[in-house]
C-alpha cells in the first residue's frame, strides 16, 4: 500500500448482545498500513483539519472523560482506527442517529485494528463508514471534502430508513421499561415489542389490538359521525352530497358557514371550511370530489382546531392549532412573505423529523387567498395581515387546559370507533370549557395518529405518549418476555439445550429449540439443519406460539452474529476449558494475553446477558466458568458431578444454590439443605457409560428447570424419560404434576 490509506478488510454485523455491548454493532477490520507510523500528531494540519470539519468532536469525552478529550488525544496524537471510530460516530449523530457506542482494538496484525460501531440501522451505519473514510483520508492528504453533503446524504437515508420519530419515542418507552423489540420491517415502523407469546406488535401508532373495522370506520368521516352522534358525542351536522348542486342545497338547508370536504380525505387535503356563499361552495366541492371517494357537507364550527390523542381510553395529549398568516410589507408578494416569515422556522420541513410542515399555497390556500382578494402573487399593503391557513399546524401543547368533560367526550369518541389509538379532531373556541356549553364539536376520529406534534410541539411541553401507548400494551406486571434459556460453552451445549425443552414441555409449555440439532417447535421438528444461531434463535422469538425459547449459542455466534436476544432469564455455560471451538477466525487465540482475555470474554457474554431476575447456570468444575459468577446480575446456580468441587462447596457455604453428585445421586442444594433427586442409573442419557461430561450436561439441565421454577416431578420424570422413545411423556409425570402442567385429562 504505497499511499495512505484505510482498507476495510472486513465487516461484521453483530446483531445482538455481543462481547462489546448489548445493542448491535457493526466490527469493522481495518487495515491502515503505513499510518500505523503516522499517529496524529505526525501528521501536519490534520488537528486543525478535523477540528474545523466536525466542531462537534469537541463534545466526544473520550477517555479522558472531560468535554474536549478526543481532541486533545489528536493533538497528543491518536491512531486512524482510533480517529475514523469518532469520525464515524459523529457523521451518525449529526445526521439524526442517537449517539453511539465505540471502540477500537488492536489484532495480532500489525496495522490492522477491529473497529467497532453502534448499528442502528445496517444501510446508514455501512454508508457513515464509508464516508468517514473518506472524510478522514483527505483531512489526512489535505484534500477537499464536503462534509455537509456527507451529512445531507446519510440523514436522507437514516429519514427513509430509520425508524421515524413516533416509533422511535414508542420503542424508547419499551427500552425504558426493558421490553425488548424487534424491528420487523427493514425500512417500515412495523416493530414486535417484546418475545415469542409475551409479544405486542406497533405500527407507529397502530398495535395488534387496533382492530381493523375500528380502522375502517374511522376512514369514514360520515359512518364515524353517525356512530359517535348516537351516543351523544356533539358532532357538526350535515350530510354527504353528489354533486355541486346538491352540496349548495345541502349548504342552504344546513344555513351558512358551512364546510366541504372529503368524506375520506386526510391531512386537511381538500377541506374548506367557513365557506359562505354557493359560489364557494361549487368551486370547493370540485376540489374536494377530486381527494376522495365522497364529499361531505357539514356545519362550520367556529372556534380552533385541536386534536386530542387518546391511548386505551384516557386523554394522554393534545395540541391546539394556530392559524398560519403574514404580514404584508409592501413589497413582497404573498409567497415571499411565507418563505421569509413561516417557513425559515427550523421546526418546519417536509421530513418525519419535524413537528411542522412546510406551509405551500395549496388549493385551500389558494381560496382563502381568493376570499381576502388576493394570490400568492399579489404584494399586500405593509402592515396588512394575510390569512393563509386556518388547520393542520397543531403547533400548541394544551394538554393541561382540556376540560376533564372534553377529554372523556373524546375518549367515548375512540371508543365507540373501537380504537385503541384514537387522534380526535375537534373545533372549539376555549378547550378549557366543555364542548357542547360553546358550540364546539368532534369532526374526525384518527386510527395511527401521528405522535410528532405531542412528542415534539412546536410549542410547550413534550408529553410522552410512547410510554403511554407502551403501558397500554404492557401491564405494569408485564416484561413482554418469555423465559429464555441461552446455552454457551465450548462444547456439549446441544444435549443441555434439548434436555431442558423437554423439562419445560413436560411443564406444559409450548416450546422452541434452536439449536445444531436443528429447529424445535414443540415436539415437531421445524428444520434439520443446524438452527444454533442467531437466526434460529430469532425465529422462536417472533413466533406468537412460543412460550419458552430454548436457544444454543456457541462462540462462533457470539462474536460473528451477537446473540438473538437481549437478555435471557437462565444463561448457562457448560465449560470452556478446554477449547474446543476454533475462533481464530475472530483473531482469538485461548493463549493468555489480551487475546486470551478476549477469547474468555466471548464465554462470559452468556452471563453478562442474564436479567437481573434471572440466573446464571455454571459449571463448578472449570475455573473459568467458575469466575463467570460474580458478572451475572441475577443469581447463580452451580453444577458439578464433584460434590467436593471448592467452587460448588464455597458456593454452598455462602447459602447459595447448587446441583451435584454425591453417591450416584443427584442432589440439589440450598446452603446446607439438600434434596434428592433420583440416582445417576436412573437417567437414561447417563446410561452405563457415566461420561462425566454426560453427567455435567444432566446436572446443567436439573440446574435451569430448578431455576425456571419447574416442580422436583417434572424435572424427575423428564431427566428419567429424556431420550426414551414414549409416545407420552407425560403419562409418567405423577397426577398433580400432571394437573399443573395441564395435561391431567390426558391420561
Ligand atoms: N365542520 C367543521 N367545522 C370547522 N372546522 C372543520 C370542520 N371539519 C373540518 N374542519 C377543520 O379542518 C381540519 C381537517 O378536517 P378533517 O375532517 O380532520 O380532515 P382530514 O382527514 O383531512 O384531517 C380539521 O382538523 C378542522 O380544523
Ligand atoms: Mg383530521
Amino acid at each position: 500500500m504505497s499511499k495512505k490509506d484505510i482498507i476495510f478488510r472486513d465487516m461484521i454485523s453483530l446483531r445482538g448482545p455481543s462481547i462489546w455491548t448489548y445493542p448491535p454493532v457493526i466490527e469493522s477490520w481495518i487495515d491502515i498500513g503505513e499510518l500505523e507510523d503516522f499517529p496524529s500528531n505526525k501528521i501536519p494540519g490534520l488537528y486543525e483539519r478535523l477540528a474545523a470539519w466536525l466542531p462537534s468532536l469537541v463534545e466526544h469525552r473520550c477517555n479522558y472523560d472531560e468535554r474536549g478529550g478526543f481532541l486533545r488525544r489528536l493533538q497528543e496524537g491518536t491512531w486512524a482506527g482510533h480517529i475514523l471510530e469518532h469520525v464515524v460516530l459523529e457523521l451518525m449523530s449529526l445526521a439524526g442517529l442517537p449517539d453511539g457506542f465505540g471502540r477500537t482494538r488492536e489484532t495480532t496484525t500489525r496495522g490492522v485494528y477491529k473497529l467497532i460501531v453502534s448499528n442502528f440501522h445496517e444501510e446508514c451505519t455501512r454508508l457513515a463508514l464509508e464516508q468517514g473514510r473518506e472524510l478522514l483520508l483527505a483531512a489526512i492528504h489535505d484534500e477537499p471534502y464536503d462534509v455537509a453533503a456527507a451529512v445531507k446524504q446519510l440523514r436522507r437515508k437514516v429519514d427513509r430508513k430509520y425508524l421515524g420519530p413516533s416509533t422511535a419515542a414508542i420503542v424508547n418507552a419499551a427500552e425504558a421499561r426493558r421490553i425488548p423489540h424487534i424491528r420487523l420491517l427493514d425500512d417500515g415502523n412495523l416493530v414486535q415489542l417484546g418475545y415469542g407469546a409475551a409479544m405486542r406488535r406497533i405500527w407507529t401508532a397502530e398495535t395488534d389490538a387496533t382492530s381493523a373495522i375500528a380502522e375502517t370506520i374511522s376512514r369514514d368521516k360520515d359512518l364515524t359521525k353517525e356512530l359517535i352522534s348516537a351516543v351523544g358525542v356533539p358532532v357538526p351536522e350535515g350530510r354527504e352530497v353528489d354533486s355541486a348542486d346538491d352540496a349548495v342545497e345541502a349548504a342552504e338547508d344546513i344555513g351558512y358557514p358551512v364546510v366541504v370536504k372529503p368524506t375520506d380525505g386526510n391531512h386537511g387535503r381538500g377541506v374548506f371550511i367557513d365557506l359562505v356563499s354557493a359560489e364557494a361552495v361549487k368551486k370547493a366541492y370540485a376540489i374536494a370530489v377530486e381527494e376522495g371517494s365522497g364529499v361531505l357537507v357539514e356545519r362550520s364550527i367556529p372556534g380552533i382546531e385541536h386534536r386530542l390523542l387518546i391511548v386505551g381510553g384516557k386523554l394522554v395529549a393534545a395540541n391546539r392549532s394556530d392559524f398560519i398568516t403574514v404580514t404584508g410589507d409592501g413589497q413582497s408578494t404573498v409567497q415571499q412573505l411565507i418563505d421569509t416569515q413561516v417557513n425559515t422556522d427550523p421546526r418546519r420541513g417536509d421530513s418525519e423529523l419535524h413537528p411542522l410542515s412546510i406551509i405551500r399555497i395549496d388549493t385551500a390556500a389558494r381560496l382563502e387567498l381568493e376570499r381576502q382578494e388576493l394570490t400568492g402573487d399579489s404584494v399586500p399593503a405593509a402592515g396588512r395581515v394575510v390569512l393563509i391557513q386556518r388547520n393542520a399546524n397543531h403547533a400548541f401543547d394544551c394538554t393541561d387546559e382540556v376540560h376533564p368533560d372534553t377529554a372523556a367526550v373524546a375518549s367515548l369518541a375512540a371508543r365507540v370507533v373501537g380504537l385503541d389509538i384514537a387522534g380526535i379532531d375537534l373545533v372549539c373556541p376555549d378547550i378549557s370549557r366543555p364542548l357542547a356549553e360553546q358550540g364546539g364539536a368532534i369532526v374526525e376520529v384518527n386510527a395511527g395518529p401521528s405522535l410528532l406534534m405531542h412528542i415534539k410541539p412546536g410549542i410547550g411541553k413534550p408529553r410522552p405518549v410512547g410510554q403511554a401507548i407502551v403501558d397500554n400494551l404492557f401491564a405494569a406486571n408485564e416484561s413482554g418476555r418469555i423465559p429464555v434459556i441461552g446455552v454457551a460453552g465450548s462444547r456439549g451445549k446441544t444435549p443441555v439445550a434439548r434436555l431442558v425443552a423437554h423439562l419445560l414441555h413436560l411443564s406444559g409449555r409450548h416450546v422452541g429449540v434452536a439449536c445444531s440439532d436443528g429447529l424445535f417447535l414443540g415436539r415437531r421438528q421445524v428444520q434439520k439443519s443446524d438452527a444454533a444461531n442467531w437466526t434460529g434463535g430469532r425465529r422462536l422469538l417472533l413466533n406468537r406460539a412460543v412460550e419458552a425459547a430454548v436457544i444454543e449459542n456457541g462462540g462462533k455466534v457470539i462474536l460473528g452474529e451477537g446473540l438473538a436476544y437481549d437478555r435471557c432469564q437462565v444463561g448457562i455455560v457448560t465449560n470452556v476449558l478446554p477449547a474446543a471451538e476454533d475462533l481464530s477466525r475472530w483473531d482469538i487465540q485461548p493463549t493468555g494475553g489480551e487475546y486470551y482475555t478476549t477469547w474468555r470474554s466471548t464465554y462470559r457474554t452468556q452471563v453478562d446477558v442474564v436479567l437481573q431476575s434471572g440466573y446464571a447456570v455454571l459449571n463448578a468444575s472449570d475455573p473459568l466458568v467458575a469466575d463467570f459468577a460474580e458478572l451475572c446480575d441475577g443469581e447463580v446456580i452451580f453444577f458439578s458431578a464433584d460434590a467436593e468441587c471448592p467452587a460448588l462447596e464455597a458456593h454452598l457455604n455462602a447459602g447459595k444454590r447448587a446441583v451435584y453428585v454425591s453417591e450416584s445421586r443427584i442432589y440439589l442444594g440450598t446452603g446446607q439443605d439438600e434434596i434428592r433427586l433420583c440416582r445417576l442409573g436412573d437417567v437414561p442419557l447417563i446410561g452405563k457409560s457415566k461420561k462425566p461430561e454426560t453427567i455435567a450436561g444432566v446436572l446443567a439441565a436439573v440446574a435451569a428447570g430448578w431455576a425456571l421454577g419447574l416442580t422436583q416431578d417434572v424435572i424427575v420424570t423428564g431427566i428419567k424419560t429424556y431420550g426414551l422413545d414414549l409416545a407420552d411423556p407425560f403419562a409418567l409425570l405423577p397426577r398433580r404434576a400432571r394437573k399443573s402442567a395441564g395435561v391431567a385429562s390426558r391420561i
